[in-house]
């Protein structure tokens, strides 16, 4: 089976957060089952630059007013499609904002002219390579379904995998008229999204089945709070959701082998930790202590729950513990974790910025990781703690509450647990999580209980990307009775 992936991201090319991990890693884990992935991506510098064999397999002289190349490559052991459209793609700031933060105000077409491409590929326009199946990612790919949808020629089964509904790809209506496509995708049952364009929208009622990156948040996001506006639309798709839990790659997550860490180490050595901890206490530039060393890598945000930490770490404070953070994200929220590392310079220590190997330093020698997300889809950065025996602390929603289990009595005597849930998301949530974790912490035995049994955990994408290679076999079966 050919599989062709839409995605704005992909590890190791281009990252801003778990999307990318999830784009880079699962079509390994689906070529057991068979399914041979291609990934159309976006052509930003780090991907072009990184390309190997590029052949280009379509042009394009006015692709919504910039001249385009299809080329079809390799990088990193990934078989690419990439939109190479430096007009679009080749800019200073990220792959959706400026230098400043702020969204290209072109985005809408960017992601039209990759969703367009895409629907192309979707409909046979490379030679000798044609896709059983289209699987596109979030707002910036859903257009493709539409794409797809209204070409009288298409008739490949569309998937399309929400990894977070707070981010939609709201246009003003105007700009409909420029996309290209039928009238009739302006409605209610498909673009139109009160009063303007939604293009993940327009991609959850045009996809054949949907996804969402865990069985809670996909029972979350039919609600007025969790749905942020497309609630009455997963309701109303609710027969063709599916809930499937994201997988790590644990080739890149293995502590055992982590060339970015100075240690390596498994479970049966987690002495081998301490010298980790040491030297990331070192390098945040905080004394050794023998109270507990917490860490959150992260974006710094609302939805992250950041700002409740910022709001707690008197708490840390308090119990001689150190916070390392390290993340990038709003201004208010960075200015509180540098106030709070000016105030208590010898507990608190804090990096802007996004460096891969400084998260891997993190979660070697971190004790726990706190993830107070007020939601959270999936959530990867627990199932990386979980791998590295660093305990995760987390908030009790989405994917966090399904990946984690929580230390209460039970789950301790039945040696089930591996972290800390906390309910509600708010400051005292969390300053009594804190509080939970020392107690445990202390007791030796039992936080090695947590990090062992987290260790064992199996966070690999094999139960997963079954569960997606049996979704795809449905489709494609499911078509060729159509055709048949
Ligand atoms: P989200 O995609 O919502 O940001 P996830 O937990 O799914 O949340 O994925 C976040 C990914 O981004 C993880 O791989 C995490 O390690 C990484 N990450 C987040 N912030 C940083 C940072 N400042 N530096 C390095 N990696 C980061
Ligand atoms: C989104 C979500 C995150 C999820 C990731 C990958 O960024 O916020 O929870 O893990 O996508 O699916």
């Amino acid at each position: 089976m050919n599989l062709l992936s839409v995605t704005a991201e992909i590890f190791p090319l281009v990252k801003t957060g778990g999307l990318a991990d999830f784009a880079g890693s699962l079509p390994k884990a689906l070529k057991p089952h068979g399914i041979r992935t291609r990934s159309l991506v976006p052509g930003y510098r780090s991907v072009t630059e990184t390309l190997d064999e590029a052949t280009p397999v379509a042009c394009y002289d006015n692709l919504f007013g910039e001249s385009a190349t299809l080329l079809a490559g390799r990088a990193e052991g990934l078989e690419l499609f990439v939109l190479d459209a430096p007009g679009f793609f080749h800019r200073s700031g990220g792959p959706y904002t400026d230098k400043y933060g702020k969204d290209y105000p072109d985005n809408w077409k960017r992601f039209a002219a990759f969703s367009l491409v895409a629907a192309q590929i979707g409909r046979g326009v490379v030679q000798h390579w044609r896709p059983d199946i289209v699987h596109a990612h979030d707002w910036h790919a859903a257009l493709s379904l539409v794409y797809l949808k209204y070409a009288s020629d298409a008739q490949v089964p569309r998937v399309l995998t929400v990894h977070n509904m707070a981010f939609q790809g709201q246009f003003p209506a105007h700009l409909f008229s420029e996309l290209g496509l039928p009238d009739e995708a302006y409605s209610i049952d498909c673009l139109e999204y009160y009063g303007d364009l939604g293009y993940l929208k327009g991609g959850l009622q045009a996809a054949d089945a949907v996804t969402v990156v865990s069985p809670t948040y996909a029972r979350e996001i039919m609600s007025p709070t969790f749905g942020m506006g497309l609630e009455g639309v997963m309701n109303a798709r609710h027969d063709d959701v599916v809930g499937i839990v994201n997988g790590i790659d644990v080739d890149v997550w293995d502590p055992s082998t982590d060339p970015h860490i100075e240690h390596q180490y498994s479970s049966r050595t987690l002495l081998r930790r301490l010298p980790n901890r040491e030297s990331l206490l070192e390098l945040f530039g905080l004394p050794q202590t023998s109270g507990p060393v917490f860490a959150s890598i992260n974006r710094l945000t609302w939805q992250k729950g950041m700002d409740l930490l910022a709001a707690v770490v008197d708490e840390i404070v308090a119990m001689d513990g150190r916070l390392i953070v390290h993340g990038n994200g709003d201004a208010d929220i960075e200015q509180a974790f540098q106030n709070a590392a000016r105030r208590f310079p010898q507990h608190i220590a804090m990096k802007l910025g996004y460096e891969e190997y400084i998260a891997h330093k993190i979660h070697a020698g971190a004790d726990a990781m706190l993830v107070p997300s007020r939601f959270e889809p999936c959530g990867l950065t627990q199932l990386y703690a979980l791998r590295y025996g660093c305990v995760p602390i987390v908030a009790r929603t989405g994917g966090l509450s399904e990946t984690i289990i929580d230390a209460n009595v039970a789950a301790l005597q039945a040696q089930a647990a591996t972290g800390i849930q906390f309910s509600p998301v708010d400051a005292h949530g969390l300053r009594l999580a804190l509080r939970r974790a020392l107690k445990l912490f202390r007791h030796r035995r039992i936080w090695e209980g947590l990090q062992q049994q987290g260790m064992k955990t199996d966070s690999s994408w094999h139960d997963s990307a079954a569960k997606y290679a049996e979704l795809y076999g449905g489709l494609t079966r499911a078509d060729m009775r159509l055709a048949g």
